[in-house]
């Protein structure tokens, strides 16, 4: 969850590392810190908070070295103040940021205390400097302490060493969380993600788990946990498709919100053929849909709630059962699996550690394992044996906003191919469908349109301390989406239900100080719906309602609020009304004041457990 870079560079590094840490400020921003060796010494500067307070620190107090390490933090153990920050230093001679959990850090320490050695901290990371440094003191080259140090760790973890008498010396090494290799000219970096080092390289190697490298100026040698030299391959990446930048807009997320119509048609261009009306005619697929009993499907957060999605779409377009399940409950639950089945996995970033553990799970039970994911290269895009791209790009808000719909638009498309392999869909109906998704990014611009009337919406929510979200049928995980945005980045309690749940136990909250939020297109089920709501109603309830026009003309109860779009097809409904949904949790959160893009506590990558 904490982002972290290392660079060996032939200049003075800590503003590279700056530069690059802004673009890992999604992992966490408890506080930052930046080590160099200078003239023959370690210094470092470490601030609490954003990383906008290190950068105060440097302009007072700059670093001058040429070979320096950086970290952004997302505490684990002990408080985000200044002395837990990164670089953790040992001896004044070894200085380390980790990103992970070291599980066995108490024993270590112990071990480490009873050696001699003083903790500054109350990391795990600290046990790391100081296995280190007691390698040296024992009369290790650096190297070999550095990897005698890892040899001892357990957990997860992605690490960069500097040592104050090697100044063209840079460790690494990874163990779960993906650390990745900059190449350079005359230079060479480390960073968590191929984005921190697009400023300086687009050619990057990504460590294997259990790997770890010694980086020089002109020479990277990486080694298998065994201690082999060994060779990674290396992936160029496309410049822009790297560049983070929020344009005219006041927040990463807003912006994210705006691009949906065009990331929504981009990915769906790629998996749809809207000329011969078909979904996947061009994808070979390592399974065959048609001998499928079961789909498995596990992801965390906004992603898990695109599975829940498509487990409508499956079951409904192609009579294919699915079981979905959060990946940290999926992962201890021993789930049996069928022969050959099919396991798939949505992550935006693709280094959720739950998803990839849950992932791991299904190929040691033989599944093929399918992974929607955004972040190319990332881990779980790397052990998939197929990925489907979703074609959102960078996603720097950590509320997830336009992965979720490209998310969706993939599945909608594997859906429809699904229904055709299974022969549950004629070539009419399935031209029919993709069509319909054909018309989503249309429909997804005239949502965005409603944002005026939304801001509105959002001065009455930011005055309440609880919401409910209602739907039924695919709208239902939509409306568990809007609780989770609404509470992530306004902080406002906020519960999403089936709507024909709600007479179960929730109604018994209804009063009229309770918003209710009603996702409520004019499908199949509109009526049941209504029914909830006029439930809702006879209580005094406030209801918001989010329909389309026949939605709208047929609603019986008379809400507080009402946002219209047009009529659509209903397939592509989800991937539409998310908009709506997102921008109520955006404009609340703005009139709340709160950190919109850097909710508190939270982080972009989840690659803890
Ligand atoms: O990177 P992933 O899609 O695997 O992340 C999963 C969740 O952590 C993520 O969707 C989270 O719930 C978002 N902050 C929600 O907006």
């Amino acid at each position: 969850m904490c982002g972290i870079v290392g660079i060996v560079g032939r200049q003075a590094v800590a503003p590279m590392i700056v530069e690059a840490l802004k673009r890992l400020e999604y992992r966490g921003y408890d506080s930052a810190g930046i080590a160099t060796i200078e003239h023959g010494h370690l210094d470092r500067r470490r601030a609490e908070g954003k990383l906008v307070n290190l950068e105060d620190r440097l302009r007072s107090r700059p670093l001058i070295g040429h070979t320096g390490i950086g970290h952004t933090r997302w505490a684990t153990h002990g408080v985000p103040n200044e002395s837990n920050a990164h670089p953790h230093f040992s001896d004044d001679r070894v200085a380390v940021v980790h990103n992970g959990i070291i599980e066995n850090f108490r024993e270590l320490r112990d071990e480490l205390i009873a050696d001699g050695f003083h903790f500054a901290s109350q990391t795990d990371t600290e046990v790391i400097a100081h296995l280190v440094a007691r390698g040296l003191r024992d009369g290790l080259a650096p190297k070999e302490a550095a990897r005698a140090a890892i040899s001892r760790l357990r957990g997860a973890f992605a690490l960069a060493i500097l040592f104050k008498d090697e100044e063209n010396l840079l460790v690494g090494a990874r163990n779960g969380p993906p650390l990745a290799i900059g190449h350079g000219d005359g230079e060479n970096y480390l960073g968590s993600d191929a984005i921190a080092l697009a400023p300086f390289t687009n050619t990057i190697t990504y460590l294997e788990d259990g790997d770890w490298c010694a980086l020089s100026h002109d020479g990277i040698d990486i080694y298998d946990v065994d201690g082999r030299p060994v060779e990674r391959a290396m992936q160029k990446f496309i410049g822009s498709s790297l560049l983070v930048d929020k344009g005219n807009h006041r927040h990463f997320m807003l912006k994210e919100i705006y691009e949906q119509p065009e990331v929504i048609s981009h990915t769906l261009a790629n998996y749809v053929d809207f000329v011969a009306e078909r979904a996947l005619a061009r994808e070979a697929l390592p399974f065959d849909f048609a001998g499928l009993e079961r789909i498995a499907i596990s992801a965390c957060g906004t992603a898990y709630l695109a599975g829940l999605v498509a487990k409508y779409w499956f079951e409904r377009y192609a009579r294919l059962p699915v079981d979905i399940d959060i990946a940290s409950e999926f992962r201890y639950r021993e789930m049996p699996m069928p022969k050959n089945g099919l396991a798939l996995f949505i992550s935006q970033s693709g280094e959720t550690a739950d998803t990839l553990a849950s992932l791991r799970y299904c190929r040691a039970e033989g599944q093929h394992i399918g992974a929607v994911v955004n972040v190319r290269g990332s881990t779980i895009a790397r052990e998939a044996d197929i990925v489907f791209p979703t074609l959102a790009g960078p996603e720097i808000g950590v509320a997830s906003t336009k992965a979720f719909t490209c998310q969706l638009s993939v599945l909608a498309a594997l859906a429809v191919a699904a229904g055709r392999a299974r022969g549950e869909l004629s070539a009419e109906a399935e031209a029919g469908l993709v069509r319909a998704l054909g018309e989503a990014p249309r429909f997804a611009n005239q949502a965005l349109k409603l944002e005026g009337q939304i801001e509105k919406i959002a001065h009455d929510l930011s005055k309440v301390r609880h919401v409910l979200y209602l739907g039924r049928d695919t709208s239902y995980p939509l409306a568990m989406e809007g609780a989770l945005k609404l509470k992530e980045i306004s902080y406002i309690h906020a519960e999403g239900y089936a709507a024909g749940e709600l007479k179960h136990g929730p109604i018994a909250l209804i009063d009229e100080d309770m918003p209710v939020v009603v996702v409520a297109p004019h499908d199949h089920i509109y009526e049941k719906t209504v029914s909830n709501m006029q439930e809702v109603a006879a209580r005094g309830g406030r209801i918001i309602l989010i329909t389309d026009e026949r939605g709208a003309a047929e609603c019986s109860v008379n809400p507080e609020h009402l946002l219209v779009l047009p009529d659509m097809p209903e397939i592509i409904a989800p991937i539409v009304y998310a908009l709506p949904v997102q921008l109520i949790a955006y404009h609340t959160a703005v009139i709340m004041g709160t950190d919109v893009d850097q909710p508190r506590n939270l982080a972009k990558s989840v690659t803890v457990e």
